[in-house]
């Protein structure tokens, strides 16, 4: 299977991504901004499977005008077709809506929504081409209509929300298409933006549990959902 996963140099993509590398001949392409965390993730899944075939691209997912000049023909040196996308990377700033710059919520609204939007977007005749392809969306329980929310998290789970939504109209507008697209809502898990996020606070879910929820579900779970926004979470929060 070919793989993209965003957000692959820490937590959840990190294990994610290593998870894949364990399970079979794929080749996997990660994005992030940081070299030295994808150098330690191609490590990583080399020790998994010295076979493994991790492809790391260094690319600031803010710079959405560089799409289509700069990240989709280095994406298309490692990958003729994709039939998994990951939407992982995320940005969360936990602060009072009054006290948020309108700077800091873009920096959210880019990562968390415009990117993974954008980046479907570019990718979609890459998924054409694949076998059984599926999009899982990276959403949060803070963006679950109807969940507990909580205080510092107002843009964040909005952007998160707005993910989940497109995920419903994105699964409508290509149903006569064989790609699916789904969304998990995730409740807490132990990974440095939780740490960074909310000191002291440890979650019951590993990142390693986590992500190998998701990835069974990217390889299985398109053939069942479509347009579905599964909410994983075992507490609150
Ligand atoms: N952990 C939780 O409790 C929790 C709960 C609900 C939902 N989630 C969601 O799960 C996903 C993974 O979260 P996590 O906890 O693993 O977060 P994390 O530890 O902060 O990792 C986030 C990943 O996103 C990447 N990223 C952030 N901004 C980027 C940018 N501008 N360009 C490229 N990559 C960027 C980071 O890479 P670089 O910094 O190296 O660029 C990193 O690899 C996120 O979407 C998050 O919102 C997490």
């Amino acid at each position: 299977m070919n793989i993209l996963i965003t957000g692959g140099s820490r937590g959840i993509g990190f294990e994610m991504a290593q998870c894949f590398a364990e399970i079979g001949d794929n080749n996997i392409v990660a994005i992030s901004r940081n070299e030295a965390g994808l150098k330690d993730l191609k490590n990583a899944c080399i020790r998994k499977n010295v076979q493994a075939h991790l492809y790391p691209i260094v690319f600031d997912l803010e710079q959405v005008s560089q799409y289509e000049t700069v990240l989709l023909p280095k994406i298309q040196q490692f990958l003729p077709h994709i039939d998994i996308l990951i939407n992982n990377a995320g940005f969360l700033i936990n602060k009072p809506f009054e006290s948020i710059t309108a700077e800091e919520a873009l920096q959210m609204c880019s990562v968390n929504f415009l990117a993974p939007a954008q980046l479907t977007r570019i990718l979609l005749p890459m998924m054409r081409k694949g076998t059984s392809p599926h999009i899982v969306n990276i959403s949060s329980m803070g963006g679950f209509q109807g969940s507990q929310k909580f205080k510092g998290l107002s843009i964040y789970s909005a952007t998160k929300g707005a993910l989940a939504v497109l995920t419903e109209c994105l699964a409508e507008e290509l149903k006569e298409s064989k790609i699916s697209v789904n969304c998990v809502a995730l409740g807490s898990v132990n990974t440095p933006m939780l740490k960074e996020a909310f000191p002291g606070f440890t979650s019951p879910v590993s990142s390693t549990d986590m992500a190998a929820w998701i990835v069974n579900f990217a390889v299985t779970g398109g053939k069942l959902f479509n347009g579905k926004v599964i909410p994983v979470a075992i507490t609150t929060p």
